[in-house]
């Protein structure tokens, strides 16, 4: 069984993309066990809490240094049985220790076809507008496993969205998000499936 923990920062649309798509049975053998947010006002604890999953506020800003930080993200997830970590519009980076402790185990999703338009300073509204500038036809969404630096691990999965003639940042990211709505469960199932115990050959 895949229990995930997702982490997010927002609204938290990704992660009710996926707590929708777990709830509908679309990726069996997993399900959402935590999650955990940098800000106390997110969406994301909101949905979390109304779906009766445990949520929690955790920041940075509350331990005296990082290594108290990952120490206290590594006791939440290991109390609530997490082995695989999803990160659903975090703006934080994530520990080292924790990154280490869940090499292969951690993905993220980014609004842009990596590995163009990512690395450090790429979120958000900046990505689109990267985008336009530079003229690229297509844009879309990226899942990806994360390492040490910003959007860089393996792919996953990814998914394409036409730029079009016109194209607001603010247009091109609506576009982008829908796509990565489908995108994250889609990733999950993949993964789910591939972790899933081999089927007995009868
Ligand atoms: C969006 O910009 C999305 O592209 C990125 O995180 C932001 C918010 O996501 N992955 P969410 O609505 O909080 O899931």
């Amino acid at each position: 069984m895949l229990n995930i923990a997702v982490f997010g920062s927002g609204a938290g649309s990704n992660f009710q993309a996926i707590l929708v798509a777990v709830q509908q049975g679309d990726i069996p053998g997993a399900r959402i066990s935590l999650v955990v947010s940098n800000n106390s006002g997110a969406g994301i604890l909101g949905i979390a809490r109304a779906a009766g999953i445990p949520a929690f506020h955790l920041s940075q800003k509350q331990y005296p240094d990082e290594r108290s930080f990952a120490r206290a993200v590594l006791s939440a997830l290991e109390a609530h049985g997490v082995n695989f970590v999803a990160l659903a519009g975090y703006m934080k980076r994530v520990p080292p220790e924790v990154v280490a402790a869940f090499r292969g185990r951690m993905v993220n999703i980014h609004p842009a076809l990596l590995p163009r338009h990512g690395g450090g300073g790429m979120y958000g509204i900046r990505v689109h507008e990267a985008v336009l500038r530079s003229g690229d036809t297509a844009s879309g969404a990226t899942v990806h496993y994360v390492d040490e630096e910003y959007d860089h691990g393996a792919i996953v999965l990814q998914q394409e969205v036409p730029v079009l003639a016109g194209d607001t940042p603010a247009a091109l990211a609506a576009r982008v998000l829908e796509a990565e709505h489908r995108l994250y469960p889609a990733a999950l199932r993949m993964i789910a499936a591939e972790r899933a115990p081999a089927l007995k050959r009868t």
